[in-house]
């Protein structure tokens, strides 16, 4: 049993979540009805966020039983769990059967390794052979607003355009750059990554690539379009 264990990303991930929330705070209205979250892993930098906004009520799933156990001792020990709540499975089995009232906000770092297959060093990562099937699933699942990482080498211009075609805009994104982890270390990942690029399928230095954090909203009163700027973010190699 593993868990995902990424410092920087978990770190630019939840600092990205807490600035884009709290910015369209009054537009977004997640105080309502709370937000969901697709792969909480250990849930240390949402358990932060949680404890920065009040207000805030996260539900999360992962289908990591070792990441939920981490995840249930992180959000208590920080003392959000009031708030913070972690269901082991499925968020696309479970998230909307959630009951009361329709939660409009989801939150994620998917998975996005790309691969041939998911026989890779952490299996739950797998995020397809172009690493955007997760996003793109969490795309069409029919929430307003999507706060989902979005990484250079994973086929972002596809994820863009369907997420045009799904009636999303970028409202807004921070990009970081990070470098190669073990995930995307493994050489059958690393080779593929490079096999994807180089046929336009995405961006990658040698050993670095660049994730952003982007809201996507459906909502008409929630104004910006940077979808342009952010695939112009992504690019490097
Ligand atoms: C990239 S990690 C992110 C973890 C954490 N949010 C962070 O940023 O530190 C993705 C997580 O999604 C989980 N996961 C993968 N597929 C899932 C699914 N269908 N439903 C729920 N969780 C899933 C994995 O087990 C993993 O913990």
């Amino acid at each position: 049993m593993s868990c995902f264990d990424s410092v920087d990303e978990s770190a630019h991930y939840g600092a990205s979540v807490c600035l884009l929330l709290d910015r369209y705070r009054s537009l977004l209205r997640w105080e309502e009805a709370g937000v969901v979250e697709l792969g909480t892993g250990d849930a240390a930098a949402i358990a932060e966020v949680v404890a920065g906004l009040p207000g805030l009520r996260v539900h999360g799933y992962d289908i990591s039983a070792a990441a939920v156990e981490r995840a249930r001792a992180n959000i208590a020990a920080r003392g959000v769990a009031d708030r913070y709540t972690v269901e082991h499975g499925d968020f696309f089995d479970q998230a909307d059967a959630a009951g009361g009232p329709a939660v409009t906000t989801a939150i994620a770092n998917p998975p996005y390794i790309p691969a041939p297959d998911g026989d890779i060093l952490m299996p739950e990562l797998w995020g397809g052979v172009h690493g955007n099937d997760l996003l793109l699933r969490l795309l069409k699942a029919g929430y307003d607003h999507v706060v989902a990482a979005v990484a250079s080498y994973a086929d972002p211009a596809a994820t863009l355009a369907t997420a045009t075609d799904l009636g999303y805009r970028v409202v807004n994104f921070l990009a970081m750059g990070l470098d190669y982890g073990r995930y995307s270390g493994e050489p059958k990942v690393r080779d593929h990554i490079r096999r994807i690029c180089a046929a336009g399928r995405g961006w990658t230095g040698d050993d670095e690539y660049v994730v952003a954090v982007a809201l996507f909203s459906r909502d008409p009163d929630v104004p910006g379009d940077r979808s342009a700027q952010l695939l112009g973010a992504l690019q490097l190699g």
